[in-house]
């Protein structure tokens, strides 16, 4: 009783809280480039602050965050279909004519209103559409079928592209896929803010793929076994969730479709193995990141995960930020794979540190946080800082074949990560006059698993 009076007051207080118009003069490419920085702040609170961690069982039971955040972006999100717009399916000649029977789809969810620039939320955050949830969305194909790759990317009614261009962010967007004997490996049995929003939990429902605006393909097929057909299986009872976040430069409101262009073969094709990955995280179902505990020298930071599925596995590799030197695997107590970080003078695009290119982007769910530094963040810090002339991590030496020094999942294995950091040997990245926020992630590929 006295609960769902807390949850009444709470989502009243926050439906007149949408976002509200901003007076002053402002520099809209100031502000966005600042609340990253207030966002930053907001992810490292370590699980949820105290006040909060008794309440969320609660709103989460109650299955209402999702509408908890749509009141925050009370009048905007999901608008009624535009007269005239493109279709919402619209199948294509497929990208991938080496496999027989494949097909390609581009999909338009929505389409949302994204704030004006000159609007703010209750983050102070301007012209934001605040990871918006969607609970059931269309799927490419259905019955038993196979996705081969897939894409996010944002357009206009019309078709045409809407990018940073013309101020417009896909600032990132998660895929779920919930249903029966679905889970997050490395979250099931713990709360994870990102599953509570679109009214579940790491026990049934797992992240696909994550991305931001560099909207690049993920592949489900893994680059250490190029020759392997590798694919993600879906099932009849799955169903698909989005949260979305985009963000506006300009100073009117603007709708935006998000497109999912998918690449799948219907039913189960012959030769074909069921591939997933398992994102260990040292800030394990949160926003992965961790407030740098120093400003100078050397610490590590580390996690544990339990093994819950068996697999074999086909590859894996770290990411770290500016300042790390290397990340470690061990099972059991044993050393199994350690992931050097790269440093280059070069144009600084190792924000994904050797993972984007391996599907890294996808499944896991993470890398929204990851886009979300790189893109808004970091880029941008390295345009305008001191850094940019400076080294930075340009890629991650994978694991695999000889340096892998395990081929199979098996329950019950301890797993540890450990992201080892050294600001004497490599400068860390700024935010504020202090070390930015860190990450310690490996991403594990793994093919035939099962529970
Ligand atoms: C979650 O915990 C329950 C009870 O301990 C256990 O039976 C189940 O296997 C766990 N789920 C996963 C996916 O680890
Ligand atoms: C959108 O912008 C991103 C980042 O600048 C770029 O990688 C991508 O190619 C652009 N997409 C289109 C269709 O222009
Ligand atoms: C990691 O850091 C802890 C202190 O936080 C330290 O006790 C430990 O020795 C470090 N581990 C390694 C392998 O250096
Ligand atoms: C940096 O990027 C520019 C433009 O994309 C490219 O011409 C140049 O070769 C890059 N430099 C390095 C060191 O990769």
């Amino acid at each position: 009783m006295f609960s769902s009076f807390v949850v009444f007051a709470l989502c009243s207080s926050l439906a007149i809280a949408g976002p509200v118009p901003v007076n002053d003069a402002v520099d809209y490419s100031y502000i966005i480039k600042r609340q990253m920085e207030k966002r930053q702040d907001l992810g490292v609170v370590p699980g949820l602050p105290a006040a909060l961690a008794g309440f969320v069982p609660v709103i989460a039971n109650m299955g209402i965050l999702p509408q908890i955040v749509k009141s925050m972006n009370a009048g905007y999100g999901k608008v009624a279909d535009i007269p005239g717009a493109l279709s919402k399916r619209i199948d294509m000649e497929t990208r991938n004519p080496q496999f027989p029977n494949s097909k390609s789809v581009k999909i338009r969810y929505g389409p949302y209103k994204v704030p004006s620039a000159s609007r703010r939320n209750l983050l102070g955050e301007a012209g934001t559409l605040f990871n918006w949830p969607e609970l059931d969305v269309p799927k490419p194909c259905e019955g038993e079928c196979v996705m081969l790759s897939m894409e996010a990317d944002l357009e206009y009614a019309d078709g045409s592209n809407a990018n940073t261009s013309n101020g417009m962010w896909l600032h990132h967007m998660v895929l779920f896929n919930v249903g029966p004997n679905r889970f997050d490996p490395t979250c099931a049995n713990k709360t994870s803010l990102p599953h509570l929003l679109i009214s579940s939990s790491p026990d049934k429902a797992e992240r696909v793929m994550a991305s931001g605006n560099e909207r690049t393909r993920t592949r489900f097929n893994s680059p250490y076994q190029p020759q392997t057909k590798l694919g993600y299986f879906l099932n009849p009872a799955d169903k698909f969730a989005l949260i979305l976040d985009f963000m506006n430069e300009k100073t009117e409101d603007r709708v935006v479709y998000l497109t999912m262009t998918y690449d799948y073969i219907n039913g189960r094709p012959e030769g074909f193995s069921n591939f997933r990955s398992i994102w260990l995280d040292v800030a394990q179902c949160g926003t992965s990141e961790v407030r740098a505990p120093v400003q100078s020298g050397k610490f590590n930071v580390s996690q544990m995960w339990t093994a819950n599925l068996d697999a074999e596995i086909l590859g894996g590799g770290g990411h770290l930020h500016d300042g790390g030197s290397h990340l470690t695997i061990e099972v059991d107590g044993k050393e199994i794979c350690n992931s050097v970080a790269l440093y280059s003078k070069s144009n600084g695009t190792g924000a994904m540190g050797g993972m984007g290119g391996m599907g890294g982007v996808a499944v896991g769910g993470k890398a929204i946080i990851e886009v979300e530094e790189d893109l808004a963040g970091m880029k941008l810090q390295k345009r305008d800082g001191p850094h940019l002339s400076g080294e930075h991590i340009s890629a991650m030496s994978p694991c695999a074949g000889k340096t892998m020094g395990l081929s199979k999942v098996k329950k019950g294995q301890n797993w540890r990560i450990t992201g080892f950091y050294d600001y004497d040997k490599y400068p860390g990245m700024m935010t504020g006059g202090k070390q930015s926020n860190v990450m310690g992630i490996a991403l594990i590929m793994v093919k035939n698993w099962s529970v």
